[in-house]
């Protein structure tokens, strides 16, 4: 069987650069891929991290998800345009008080994360429908499944993310297409990096105090507590997302961090969303000591398990 060709957005860092390398190492060479990115000035570590498989398995292409010109430039240097997997990854977060964000910045946010990924499936799926063939892979969010605390905006351009999807998989069945949902929780990427480097610049003089305490004193900690115990890397995702593309029935939604599984579960258990929202407030507001004593319970689980080699892990 012949090669699928892969393009992936967003390779300049953490889970597109992984999982770009991991396809393009695959033993059974059963990839090529198309690795994108907005800046082609930051395809080193890419180049460096693809080694052998570079200009071999492996392609690097610019491709920004903000432009229709920049995508269709890179499809049309695709040999007849085909494309078997689409991995929409290319994504950017934002954090804080809604009152302290201009509504420029909110629509970037959405015209990354969603019509990034309307654009792409504009141009791809006509293609993918002729051919009764393909496979759309996006990568979402756990916060596509639940709402957080000053992740507001973020949360609802990946709520939209789902929507779409959610609705448009139905379609896309008829035509022998899948689409799946990959929902990480936290990841150890620049994603983080850069969101708490935004944070600690953000001007939070258009918020009440209690609101500017809450996020700086209470939130910040919080999330990068969250991070350090629960925290997947890139790669942990990208071996997730392999299966996911190699899987003879793909599943629609896939979660990769069972440690975070109890988190969603209280949203699908329960109709009203009362639940989610009742558990999260107790949890930040009036359980916190127990939640931190959980945090580095999970935290220390994780080491021993790390340091046992034999031993089962988180
Ligand atoms: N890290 C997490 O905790 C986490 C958790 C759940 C889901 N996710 C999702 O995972 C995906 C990848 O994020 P990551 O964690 O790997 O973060 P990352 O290291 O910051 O990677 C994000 C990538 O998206 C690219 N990008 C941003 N805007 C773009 C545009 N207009 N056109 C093309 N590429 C663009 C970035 O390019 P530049 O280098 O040019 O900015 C970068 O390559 C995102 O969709 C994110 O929402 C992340």
């Amino acid at each position: 069987m012949s090669a699928r060709t892969v393009i992936v957005t967003g390779c300049s860092s953490g889970i597109g650069l992984a999982l770009a390398v991991k396809l393009a190492k695959d033993q059974l060479k059963r990839f090529k891929v198309v690795a994108t990115m907005r800046d082609l000035g930051k395809r080193r570590r890419l180049e460096d991290a693809a080694g052998d498989a570079l200009n071999n398995t492996l392609e690097i292409k610019e491709l920004d998800v903000c432009s229709e010109d920049s995508i269709c430039t890179c499809l049309n240097s695709i040999p007849e345009r085909k494309v078997d997997i689409l991995v929409n990854n290319a994504g950017m977060g934002l954090i804080g008080p809604v009152e302290c964000q201009s509504i420029d910045t909110i629509k970037m946010v959405f015209d990354t994360n969603f019509f990034g990924l309307t654009r792409l499936v504009k141009e791809i799926l006509p293609d993918m429908k002729r051919r009764q063939n393909g496979h759309i892979v996006v990568m979402s969010s756990v916060m596509g499944i639940h709402g957080l605390l000053f992740n507001d905006v973020y949360s609802a351009s990946k709520f939209a993310v789902e929507g779409f999807c959610e609705s448009l998989a139905i379609q896309a069945l008829k035509f022998n297409i899948n689409i799946s949902l990959i929902e990480p929780g936290p990841v150890f990427t620049e994603f983080e990096t850069k969101l708490y480097e935004d944070a600690a610049k953000m001007d939070l003089s258009s918020t009440d105090q209690e609101t500017a305490k809450m996020f700086q004193q209470l939130y910040l900690p919080y999330s990068e507590k969250v991070f350090h115990a629960l925290g997947q890397t890139a790669e942990d995702v990208a071996e997730h997302t392999v299966k996911v593309i190699t899987s003879e029935k793909p599943p629609f939604r896939y979660q990769t961090n069972n440690l975070y599984i109890p988190f969603t579960t209280l949203k699908f258990a329960d109709p009203t969303g009362n639940m989610h929202v009742d558990t999260f407030y107790k949890m930040v507001f009036q359980h916190d000591r127990i939640f931190n004593a959980s945090l580095n319970l999970i935290k220390l689980l994780r080491w021993r398990s790390r340091n046992n080699p034999g031993g089962k892990h988180f």
